[in-house]
This record gives structure tokens, C-alpha cells and sequence, in this order.
């Protein structure tokens, strides 16, 4: 029997690719450019049973029609799936996979390293080093603000989120969260959070730190509102979906001192990072780099091929997003 054929739209890590050896009929997109142009994704996608796919690929009507009536699988390397029209699938009978668990402590130890840069100006200490101005250690030298004791606020506590909210406890400080849906008490108690309401947690917490999916009702949640709900002296970091944020908005905040300094590892318009924001001393700005070392983007890739072999086998994937097309 022929292998089934696989676009695969980026190279994973080494062991990953060996992982999809002799299993399949591989097709990859190796690029000139790094991502597969538009043309090219639909192109490419034709007569594949299976399609590997990054979170910079949007994957709705337009490449499901191209790939035609022998999909089976669209696996993607990445928790979040908002780049999936994951009813356009489900309509077609199309599975839908991610890559959950795998990447919760790392994205938990990145929103911290975002969250230390802004409240201890660490990435703004670095720029003035490396300008070579000339300075001495001052009594009110670039100060920031203490974590102990404070409060941080979790927007989205999910698996990433209560990562963060157990790292907060260690810090000493106390832990807020906010959610569409409350945790069980046994869960609130366990991790040591109280619930709130957003505007609550905004006015409440010293640290604003972002873990909710994008969805129609999440985009935009951060906006002028939400910024001037919070403490003068609050940081926020986000490391969940650019477009849940109005970068406008933030932009401004940060600049009239609204609030204290911000964190960002994600962009409303991927990859483009506004001026409005580079300009900025008070915001630390990282390349999408959340899931991004060595041992987790190993687990990732691995997950996310025996997703795809699941599925191209007949068998059900261990991170089916839409279960009800095995119904
Ligand atoms: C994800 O998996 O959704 C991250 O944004 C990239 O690791």
C-alpha cells in the first residue's frame, strides 16, 4: 500500500524529522522564505493525506479545498490553534491535533523571565551597559519594584497559567486569577488562588500575566479599558496570543506611565513588532519564544508526529482537538 503523503511546512528538530523517516511520503517546505508563501501552502497542499503544520500557517477553507477529499490530518506544532478554522475541519471530517503539556513549563519559566525583566528593568540595565554611557551605582539608580508580597494576577488558568500561579507562590507572592471558568475549590486551595473578576484582578495585581487562548472573546480584552484598570506601578506580560492585546493601547499606557513597564513575547501582527513599542524603554520584546528550548521543541516535534501517524494510521491521536469526528 502507498505511504500516505505529508506536506510539512517547516523543519522540526532533528529528532522529530527522524521520528517521520520511512513513515510517510514527506513532502517538505524548506523555503527560500522561511515560511511557505501563501501560493505555495496551496499548492503544495494538494493531494496530501496529512498536513504538518507551524503556528504562522493559517489553515481554513481555501487549503483544506486545495488539499482535496484525502486529508485526514491537520497536526500542528503548537498548543494554541487559532491559526486552524477547526469547524471548517470538523465540517469535513478533517482531524485537528496539538501539542499540549509538553511546553507548560517553559512557557511558565518564560512569562517569569519576562515578568523579572519588567519589574527589575533587566533588558533596559543591558541597553544602557552596551551604550557606554558613563555611570556609577546611585541610591536611585534604576529602580524597579519588589515581587514579595505583591500580587499577581493570572488572566487564563489553564495549564500554563497555574504553571506561573505555582512559580508566584515561590516568589512569596499572592496569586489572583481570572477565568471564564471558576477551578474547583480542591484546585483553587491547592494551587493557593483566589478567583476573581477581570476588572478585580486588573485594579488588585502588581503583575498582570497573560495565559488565555485567542477567541472571538478574548481579542482585544487588553485595551485602553483594561490598562487603565491597572496600578500605576503594575507590569504586564503577555505570552499567550499577540492579538489579545491592543498594542496601540499598551503602547500608550507604557508611555504616559499609566502603568510601569510590560512584557511581550507575542505580537498582535506577527512577526511585525510596531514602532510605537520598539521605542519604548519600559517594555521587554522577545521573538515568540515561549516554547523555544532544546528539550521542549524535541517533545513538541515528537508529539506532534505521532499525532499525525495516529491519525494517518486510523488510530485516534493522544491530542485530538475535535474528537467529535470520530463520533
Ligand atoms: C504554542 O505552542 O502555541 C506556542 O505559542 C508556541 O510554542
Amino acid at each position: 500500500m502507498a505511504e500516505p503523503a505529508v506536506l510539512l511546512t517547516r523543519a522540526l528538530v532533528p529528532d522529530a524529522m527522524r521520528a517521520l523517516e520511512g513513515r510517510c511520503e514527506l513532502h517538505l517546505y524548506s523555503g527560500p522564505p522561511e515560511a511557505i508563501p501563501r501560493d505555495e501552502l496551496l499548492r503544495r497542499a494538494k493531494d496530501k493525506d496529512g498536513l504538518l503544520t507551524i503556528l504562522t500557517e493559517r489553515v481554513d477553507d481555501e487549503v483544506l479545498d486545495a488539499a482535496g477529499p484525502r486529508l485526514r490530518i491537520v497536526a500542528n506544532h503548537a498548543v494554541g490553534y487559532d491559526n486552524i478554522d477547526v469547524p471548517a475541519c470538523t465540517r469535513r471530517g478533517v482531524l485537528v491535533t496539538n501539542t499540549p503539556d509538553v511546553l507548560t513549563e517553559a512557557t511558565a519559566d518564560l512569562a517569569w523571565s519576562l515578568i523579572l525583566a519588567s519589574v527589575r528593568r533587566v533588558a533596559e540595565g543591558d541597553r544602557f551597559l552596551r551604550s557606554r554611557r558613563p555611570w556609577i551605582w546611585g541610591p536611585q539608580m534604576m529602580l524597579g519594584h519588589d515581587l514579595y508580597a505583591k500580587t499577581l494576577g493570572i488572566v487564563g488558568c489553564g495549564r500554563i497559567g497555574r504553571a506561573v500561579a505555582r512559580r508566584g507562590i515561590g516568589f512569596g507572592m499572592r496569586v489572583v486569577y481570572a477565568d471564564a471558568v471558576r477551578l474547583p475549590g480542591d484546585v483553587e486551595a491547592e494551587l493557593r488562588v483566589e478567583w476573581r473578576d477581570l476588572p478585580e484582578l486588573l485594579g488588585e495585581s502588581d503583575v498582570v500575566s497573560v495565559h488565555a487562548p485567542l477567541t472571538p472573546q478574548t481579542r482585544h480584552l487588553f485595551d485602553a479599558v483594561a490598562f487603565g484598570r491597572m496600578k500605576r506601578t503594575a507590569v504586564f506580560v503577555n505570552t499567550a496570543r499577540g492579538p489579545i492585546v491592543d498594542e496601540a493601547a499598551l503602547a500608550d499606557a507604557l508611555r504616559t506611565g499609566e502603568i510601569f513597564a510590560a512584557g511581550l513575547d507575542v505580537y498582535e501582527r506577527e512577526p511585525e513588532v510596531p514602532e510605537a513599542l520598539i521605542g519604548l524603554e519600559n517594555i521587554t520584546l522577545l521573538p515568540h519564544l515561549g516554547s523555544a528550548t532544546i528539550e521542549t521543541r524535541t517533545a513538541m516535534g515528537l508529539l506532534a508526529v505521532e499525532n499525525l501517524l495516529a491519525g494517518l494510521a486510523g488510530r485516534r491521536p493522544r491530542c485530538l482537538v475535535n474528537p467529535e469526528v470520530l463520533s
